[in-house]
């Protein structure tokens, strides 16, 4: 049978306590759940989070992670301090970390590859923006997202790295990609890994679908063949529709 990932990105959302409130209510609700869960509070949440999914077959997974290891790097949160904590993903190249804070395909490659090199799950997220897709520039965007952000990451490494795609001008909105359109550049995004490690890396890699996943879209967007999971935002600070998103089948 096919398996699915399931990822939910609170974002800036929650306190300790009202993280830890839903990542139990989660873990209770999502124990029969066949698919792979990940969930990603706020740095602040994380320590109390893993707490609260011990004994959960829940992943924890953080929102972002400096590109160094340690040093004076004032407001970061290093690998070390995330492993410490017991997440094992983490989502990068975030397009809110790419167009409100400027990260570069560049810098999310060095991530992408730290957090590899210390056994860290990377979500690697790319999409183009609503004026790139309409100026024709979508796969020029997209592939080079994909390309640069795995650059110089071996085939090996490349097992534990997920795609996300997330249009930007979905991600949010209310407007989701029809599923015949998101599978499309899922198809693409393929096609660019069959030629970066081969077609059957490609073939077997997983590309989560972004950008305004709801409970209503999710059987659709993942009944297709290139679509291997959501990558959740909104709709995971509830369980109400995060968990029907989880167990969409
Ligand atoms: P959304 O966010 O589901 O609220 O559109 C998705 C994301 O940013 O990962």
């Amino acid at each position: 049978m096919r398996s699915y990932y399931v990822a939910g990105n609170w974002k800036m959302h929650k306190t300790v306590g009202e993280s830890v409130a839903l990542a139990k209510a989660l873990a209770a609700a999502l124990a029969d759940c066949g698919e792979k869960v990940m969930i990603a509070p706020a740095f602040t949440s994380l320590a109390a989070v893993a707490e609260a999914l011990r004994g959960s077959k829940l992943i924890l997974g953080a929102q972002n992670m400096a590109v160094e290891e340690q040093g004076a790097h004032t407001g970061e949160v290093s690998v070390l301090m995330l492993k410490d904590l017991g997440v094992r993903a983490v989502i990068l190249g975030h397009s809110e970390r790419r167009h409100t804070y400027g990260e570069s395909d560049a810098l999310v490659n060095r991530k992408v590859r730290l957090a590899l090199a210390h056994g860290l799950e990377p979500i690697l997220c790319v999409g183009e923006t609503l004026e790139e897709r309409e100026a024709g520039r979508l796969e020029e965007v997209v592939g080079t997202q994909l390309r640069e952000g795995l650059a110089g990451v071996s085939p090996e490494d490349f097992k534990r790295v997920t795609i996300a795609y997330e249009p930007v001008w979905a991600i949010g909105t209310g407007k989701t990609a029809t599923p015949e359109d998101a599978d499309s550049v899922h198809a693409f995004c393929r096609k660019v890994l069959a030629e970066l490690y081969g077609p059957s890396a490609a073939k077997s890699a997983c590309i989560q679908y972004g950008g305004s996943v709801k409970p209503e879209n999710a059987a659709a967007l993942m009944a297709k063949p290139n679509i291997d999971g959501a990558l959740v935002g909104g709709a995971s600070l509830k369980p109400e529709s995060f968990v029907p998103i989880a167990k969409f089948r």
